[in-house]
């Protein structure tokens, strides 16, 4: 345990690489929105330098999917008067920090993170560097606000053990107490939401298949068609959680029913178990209609109005290099850096 004590601060962040999904929703948004309303700072991000590293995006594209994601978080809840809201390009200070980290992290180290092997895929050599870089630039974000709490889906667990082993080790290395050890905190029914088609695959924005995925976006028609289609097993629902093992589609329609419902898994069983799917979905798609028509009409609204996001976004970057300017110095000046 760290004997210096750190305020209690939150950082998460979301790549503008494409639109919303329902497994940001749920594995991310929701959390963002109730830890405002704890006993932390919060600090929350649109991850443009992380955006680039996978795939060229046209300008446009990517400042339309900046402004709408910073849309998306303000309709699901994210208040910019209780959270400190960033687009990270225009805050310099984690691309700085990334730099230091680059030069504290091994190369073993990166190349052993599952999304790199995944994202990579087999031709490495073809990969960018940045993509490699990637987790050093996500230990900055968070650290380069000594960040103490991290919301995230269950994918990025190793992302922030990584972000631990950078922390720890520059500690050690210069024998300081300096940065914060992270808590990651990966909660709730739906951590981990799977496609629509095919159980064993994470819900993404990058899945070439769009009936795969319930975007933020969709209209009720959209929704409720995508989960009519969802892949499902012939057998009715079981009334215990147990009853959803191996069988991963039941499992995942039945997570995001508890997560939209914010109910256990338990609980829903209950209640819907015997059902059979043409019972169940049509539930499920009313619920989730219910549940994302107010944010898409919302985020419509607010889109309506780019120029009040970028001013937003304006603010949330002069707050948050309070935070962030003094940490870097710090940092340069342990290092040894004349400054
Ligand atoms: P990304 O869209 O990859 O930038 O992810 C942003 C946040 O959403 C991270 O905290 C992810 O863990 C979370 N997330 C993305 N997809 C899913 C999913 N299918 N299920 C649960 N969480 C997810
Ligand atoms: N890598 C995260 C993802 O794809 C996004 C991210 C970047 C992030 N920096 C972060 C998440 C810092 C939490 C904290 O989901």
């Amino acid at each position: 345990m760290s004997e210096t004590s750190f305020t209690p601060r939150v950082f998460s962040g979301i790549q503008p690489s494409g639109g919303l999904t329902l497994g940001n929703y749920l594995g991310a948004i929701k959390r963002f929105v109730s830890m405002q309303d704890e006993d932390f700072e919060t600090i929350y991000c649109m991850v443009d330098l992380h955006a680039i590293t996978a795939k060229f995006l046209e300008p446009e594209v990517l400042r339309r999917n900046t402004r709408e994601l910073a849309a998306g978080f303000i309709a699901s809840g994210i208040s910019p008067e209780k959270s400190i809201l960033i687009n990270q390009s225009q805050v310099p200070e984690h691309a700085q920090l990334a730099w230091i980290f680059n030069c504290v992290a091994r190369m073993g180290w990166m190349g052993r993170m599952t999304q790199w092997k995944d994202k990579a895929g087999k031709n490495a050599e073809a990969a960018s560097l940045g993509l490699f870089a990637y987790p050093a630039l996500m230990a900055a974000d968070i650290l380069v606000y000594h960040a103490t709490h991290v919301p995230v889906g269950e994918d990025q667990k190793q992302h922030l053990e990584l972000t631990r082993d950078i922390a720890a080790k520059f500690n050690h290395d210069y024998g300081v107490d300096f940065f914060p050890i992270t808590e990651p905190v990966i909660e709730g029914a739906a951590t981990r939401v799977m496609s629509l088609r095919d159980g064993s695959k994470k819900m993404s924005k990058s899945d070439p298949s769009d009936a795969s995925r319930i975007n933020m976006t969709d209209d009720a028609d959209a929704i409720a068609r995508k989960i009519r289609k969802a892949k499902t097993d012939p057998d009715a629902l079981p009334s215990e959680a147990k009853g959803l093992d191996d069988r991963p589609e039941a499992r995942n329609l039945v997570n995001i029913y508890a997560g939209l419902s914010e109910q256990s898994v338990d609980k829903v069983l209950a209640e819907v178990g015997g059902q059979q799917f043409g019972t169940f979905k049509p539930l499920l798609a009313d619920l989730a209609v219910a549940k994302l028509a107010p944010i898409s009409s919302e985020m419509a609204r607010l889109m309506d109005d780019p120029a009040e996001i970028d001013r937003i976004l304006a603010k949330g970057a002069e707050q948050a290099r309070e935070i962030t300017a003094p940490i870097l110095k710090k940092t340069y000046e342990i290092i040894g850096m004349v400054g």
